[in-house]
Order: structure tokens, then sequence, then C-alpha cells
């Protein structure tokens, strides 16, 4: 890579915080497009295209930093009640994305995974989505989770409805189920425990985001919208998150 330019410096501003200490798994609510573009005087659709220049500038840092997994909100269960201009242009841009970043996810050595719910997506986004999860699937690098049609509360609910089944089956001991149980079966179950969250445009909420996964992440809200979102910003968040003392219910190691 030829990046010596200031972005190189700044990677090297986490060269004191070791892989080890940095988050395994980063989730990221990339909220506020539409409002960075309005407040531009341009239509909402085209601060979604914006958007896509800082997940790939994110996808990059995550590779260049070591961060085994990066997941990404890209549309919620609920995002189906917006108009359906902004909805087919979502499709549209998701389609265009997984097309053109191919070479960019194979040269970076990214492995695609996609959350969510496949029925209520186009089918022209299905095949594209399953050329690239092909594609990358033996790729060692950074896993870019992508959660499109994705809501903690449908996952959870599928999850609960696939125990039941098993346990009516005779498959499942209902006393065996536990904590386990339940990750098994997530769509994150091969996923390391999301250490930081990060959300974009300032809202103070979860929206529906991997509900059961973010229990014990570190949380890290910006007021910048995701198409004004930088690599600097998303380094002050892995800093930030090294500094935070992290009890998971306990007490701190010396006291
Ligand atoms: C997030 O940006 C992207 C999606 C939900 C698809 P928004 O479109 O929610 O932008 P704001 O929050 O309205 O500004
Ligand atoms: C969360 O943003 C969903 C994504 C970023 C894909 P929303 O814009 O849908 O969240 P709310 O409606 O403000 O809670
Ligand atoms: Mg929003």
């Amino acid at each position: 890579m030829t990046d010596q330019g200031p972005d190189a410096c700044e990677t090297d501003q986490l060269a004191d915080v070791p892989v080890d200490d940095r988050p395994r798994h980063i989730a990221i609510i990339m909220d506020g497009n539409g409002r960075w573009a309005q407040n531009k005087g341009l239509p909402r659709i085209e601060g979604h295209r914006h958007g896509v220049n800082t997940v790939r500038m994110i996808s990059e840092t995550a590779t260049e930093l070591k961060i085994a997994a990066i997941t990404l909100y890209c549309l919620s269960s609920e995002n189906w009640k917006r108009p359906q201009a902004e909805l087919d242009f979502l499709m549209h841009l998701l389609e265009q994305y997984l097309i053109e970043e191919r070479r960019t996810i194979m040269d970076q050595g990214l492995r695609l995974k996609i959350i969510g719910r496949r029925d209520r997506l186009p089918e022209d986004v299905l095949t594209e989505m399953d050329r690239t999860l092909q594609m990358s699937a033996n790729n060692a690098g950074t896993e870019l989770v992508l959660a499109i049609d994705y809501g903690g509360r449908d996952e959870i609910t599928k999850v609960t409805r696939d125990i039941a089944s098993e346990v009516a089956a005779g498959t499942l001991e209902l006393d065996a189920v536990d904590e386990n149980t339940i990750n098994s079966r997530l769509y994150t179950a091969d996923l390391p425990e999301v250490d930081l969250l990060i959300r974009s445009g300032g809202d103070m909420r979860v929206s529906n985001f991997l509900l059961w996964q973010i229990s014990y992440s570190e949380i890290w809200i910006t007021e910048k919208s995701w198409p004004e979102f930088t690599r600097q910003d998303f380094l002050n968040a892995i800093r930030e998150f090294h500094s935070r003392q992290r009890r998971f219910g306990g007490l701190n190691v010396n006291e």
C-alpha cells in the first residue's frame, strides 16, 4: 500500500495499544445519513450514497488495526416503514456496493458475512450477496458483517422458535437450555463478543441492534453523522475503549 500520508501517522497513534487490547468485535450503528444530506439541501439518498465512503474507510482501517470483526447496521427490520423510493435506492446501493467493492474486499482479505432476514430482500441483491459471500469465504482477514433487514427482537424470536421446535421434537432437553444454547443459535454464533458499540448521528439509543450481544459492550456515541465520520473518530473510539474499565458485574482487579 502507498499509504504514507497523514492517515498512516493516524494509525500509528494506536501503536501503543496492542492488538490484544483493542476491541475484537466492533458493531456500528451508521446513523445520520438523511440529516446530513438535508442539512446540505440535498435529498436524503445522497447521505446514503456518501455513507458508503465511510464504510470503505472503516473496513480498511479495521483491517490495518487487525480487528477480528466489524458489524455494520445497514438496514433494520423497522426501516421497511420508510418511503418506497428511499428503500429502492438503498437496495440499489447495496447491490452496487456488493459488486463494486468485491475487488477491495478481496484485496484486503475481508471475509463477508450477512446477518438478518433474507426473505424480504430482492432477488438481485441476494444474487450479488451470495457471489461476494462465496468469493470471500476463505479470506482470513477481518470479518465484515453487514446487518441487513436485521432486528434484535426478530433474531431472538427466531432463536426462541428454533429452540422450542427442537425441544418439541425431542432433540434438545429443556433442562439443557442455557445461555450457550441461545448464543450458538444467533446469527453471530461464530463471532467474538461485541466489545465496542459505536453510534453516529448523536441519538442515545440502540434501535433494535444486537440486543442480546451488546450486554457488556462499551458504548461510544458521536454527534457526527455517518457521512462525516472520519478515521480519526474511529481511532478515538478505540482509544477510549482502551481507557475504559470493564467490570462485567464484578470489581476492579485490585479491589
Ligand atoms: C442511517 O441513516 C441509514 C439507515 C437507516 C438506512 P438514516 O437514514 O437513518 O439518517 P437519519 O437518521 O434520518 O439522519
Ligand atoms: C438505525 O437507525 C438503523 C440503521 C442505522 C440501519 P434508524 O434511523 O433506523 O434508528 P431510529 O429510527 O432513529 O431509532
Ligand atoms: Mg436514522
